[in-house]
């Protein structure tokens, strides 16, 4: 039996309607590519910086014994403070042996954000020649040797809660401090599935396809919101009012609609559970911008903080981000054109829920508010490729403006 193609590949971490774990499936796949001789097992350093070990955990949820298999079977994990039999001087020389003598063929994973205020001396991970090397020593020694950079964890890939303000240790994104292109899969903490899904591709098809923030697009490819089991409520304008309560969770905070990940279909916790299924917003957790730009967790998307406005934009990423928020402004769009929201959401639902016209003002002010937040992004994001597209938005957002403030002159409502 040949290898199975990369599509069929691509196939099996998408789909979900499977008893078995995504490990559990890609094991004997990837066995297969190894009786084959088609692909031999990379060593793999895991360094951990400044981070709570999460991912590390999380990947134990990859409920065993296919955490076992996944080190045993598919990686020759040289490394990982958390997993190693030895600690100390013996394991630190396997690590440097490594790097020395499989340069060009050893795999780099980092979990955790690096720490570069003073040089870096928030975040110490070894000693070499009883002299400690920082994260960040470390990172930009190794990554330019190995053959892949994979950040797992927000804080790895984007500085994650460890940078969020203050930040007085500098922390940053690992793609931030090194030339080497660096994988990221985020999430705080990353799927299991995400790690192993991303390691067997490396693997047996080499890299991913990947967005602009570097993300594997079979896995980040789509919105929370695009895959929402509450989908259908948020269209029907049926929203929770607290936490916990029924209806899409839009005005209770989510931030699904500006967060990409697939975690609506393939749950957590051994595919039982998810943010929204359990009753509470989706937080943003595997998004650039988490934790500060999703903050207040609790209040509802035209509120949100766009990080664009605060945040130095150095990544054609920024432009993305206005994207997603332009992509809440359009959707809410056609809904006023599609006369859903006039029917449903400025209607109000319930007995007791604010009408039009009380309901209709707020609607835009919120609007109103997006649209001036959307140009703040524009006037930042200009340097950047997508700024084309972002460019068409601001269009739409123009029209849409001035049709809520004809109307608000008319003193009519949508029809
Ligand atoms: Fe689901 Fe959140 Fe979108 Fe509502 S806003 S449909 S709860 S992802
Ligand atoms: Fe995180 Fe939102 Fe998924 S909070 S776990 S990205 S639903």
């Amino acid at each position: 039996m040949d290898m199975i193609t990369r599509r069929d590949f691509i196939k099996i971490c998408m789909s979900t309607a499977v008893s078995l774990t995504l490990t559990e499936q890609i094991i004997p796949i990837v066995g297969q590519a190894f009786a084959e001789k088609k692909v031999i097992k990379p060593p793999v350093i895991w360094l951990e910086l400044g981070s709570c070990t999460g991912n590390s955990v999380s990947l134990e949820n990859a409920v065993n014994p296919t955490l076992d298999q996944l080190l045993t079977d598919m990686i020759d994990l040289r490394y990982h403070w958390l997993f190693n039999a030895e600690q100390g001087d013996a394991a630190v020389k396997v690590m440097l042996d490594t790097v020395a003598k499989e340069e060009g063929n050893f795999w780099l994973v980092i979990e955790g954000s690096v720490m570069t205020a003073d040089n870096g001396r928030y975040n110490e991970i070894f000693r070499r020649n009883g002299k400690l090397v920082t994260g960040l020593e470390a990172v930009q020694e190794f990554a330019p040797k190995a053959k892949y950079v994979i950040s797992v964890g927000d804080c790895a890939c984007f500085g994650g809660p460890s940078a969020a303000h203050p930040n007085p240790a500098g922390a940053k994104g690992v793609w931030d401090v090194v030339k080497t292109k660096v994988i990221n899969v985020p999430g705080c903490p990353a799927h299991p599935d995400w790690m192993t899904g991303t390691f067997a591709h490396l693997l047996m098809y080499g890299e991913p396809e990947l967005d602009s923030y570097n993300r594997p697009i079979m896995f980040f490819g789509k919105t929370i919101h695009e895959l929402c089991q509450r989908r259908q409520q948020f269209e029907d304008g049926i929203f929770a009012k607290y936490p916990g309560d029924s209806g899409c969770l839009l005005k209770v905070g989510c931030k699904g609609p500006v967060t990409h990940a697939d975690c609506p279909l393939r749950e957590w916790n051994h595919y039982v559970n998810w943010p929204v299924k359990a009753g509470t917003p989706c937080i943003g957790c595997a998004s650039p911008h988490f934790p500060d730009g999703m903050m207040p967790f609790y209040n509802h998307l035209p509120d949100i903080q766009t990080p664009a406005i605060a945040m130095d934009v150095k990544k054609t990423g920024a432009a993305i981000a206005v994207l997603g928020t332009g992509a809440v402004a359009t959707h809410l769009a056609a809904g006023v054109f599609a006369r859903r929201i006039h029917k449903h959401y400025l209607k109000g639902t319930k007995p007791g829920e604010p009408t039009a016209p009380e309901n209709l003002e707020q609607v835009k002010q919120e609007l109103d508010d997006l649209i001036r937040r959307q140009n703040a992004l524009l006037s930042n994001a200009k340097k950047y490729d997508a700024v084309k597209k972002t460019r068409r938005k601001k269009s739409l957002l123009k029209r849409i403006a001035d049709f809520w403030h004809t109307e608000d002159k008319s003193g009519d409502e949508p029809k």
